[in-house]
């Protein structure tokens, strides 16, 4: 949970969506199974490689997945995963440390401030934190007793939860940079196990959902 005193926020984008596949389809995407995922690895320090996949319920597998799937960046070279790493460290002098909980390994390693994004040349504005007990964090509120700003997702509070938070990087230019959510979208009906997933997980069938890699960044779904 993160504090800010004497700060305001920033409103959050609560644009709303108004097309009848991707909506779901994407929200689906980028938070229940992400969250359910998180909930399961709530920042504890276990190597990912240790946590048994066969210990994941389908849901939190589906997340897994997503999680670490570079074809869901522009240039398929970048996923969560990347910046808020499930892996070891390799240190100066070759070294292996524990990344410490879903933070930028490179940062680690480096101690560079903020992370590469998938399109070569482009770094965020800002440092990568823990996405570990993110789901935990409650919606950005004013605690008039404390004083203090508390809660929220991102430095700043602006996404007031996870659900919000975790649309943001497939299109995030100096991140993922995906073109539009629809093209995120047809990158996962291209994975059989995707489709598969989302109709037994969800109850929701990818299949019809209109796909169009360059589709426009809108919510009306490609012709
Ligand atoms: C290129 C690096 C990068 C990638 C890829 C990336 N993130 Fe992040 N993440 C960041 C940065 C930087 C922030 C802080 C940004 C801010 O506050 O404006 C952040 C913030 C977050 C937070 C908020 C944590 C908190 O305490 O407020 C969560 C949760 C999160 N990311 C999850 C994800 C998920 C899920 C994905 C994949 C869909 C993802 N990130 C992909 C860099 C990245």
């Amino acid at each position: 949970m993160k504090m800010f005193r004497n700060t305001r926020c920033r409103k959050g984008n609560s644009r709303k969506s108004k097309s009848m596949y991707a909506a779901p389809a994407f929200s689906l995407l980028s938070v229940t199974s992400f969250a359910v995922y998180a909930h399961d690895h709530r920042g504890d320090r276990d190597d990912h490689k240790k946590h048994k996949r066969s210990n994941l319920i389908s849901e939190q597998r589906l997340g897994s997945e997503l999680y670490q799937d570079t074809n869901l960046s522009l240039n398929k070279n970048q996923s969560c995963a990347s910046c808020h790493s499930l892996e070891t460290v390799q240190l100066f002098g070759g070294k292996e440390t524990p990344a410490p909980g879903f933070v930028d390994p490179e940062n680690v390693a480096t101690g560079s401030p903020t992370s590469r994004g998938s399109v070569a040349g482009k770094f965020g504005s800002l440092n990568s934190p823990s996405a570990g007990y993110a789901a935990f964090s409650p919606e950005f509120y004013f605690d008039e007793n404390e004083g203090l700003w508390i809660g929220g997702q991102f430095w700043n509070g602006r996404a007031a939860t996870l659900e919000e938070q975790a649309k943001g990087p497939f299109l995030n230019p100096v991140e993922m940079a995906m073109p539009s959510k629809w093209a995120v979208v047809s990158e996962l009906k291209k994975n059989k196990d995707y489709v598969k997933s989302f109709k037994n997980v969800y109850g929701f069938n990818l299949h019809p959902v209109p796909s169009s890699p360059m589709a426009p960044n809108d919510d009306n779904a490609p012709q």
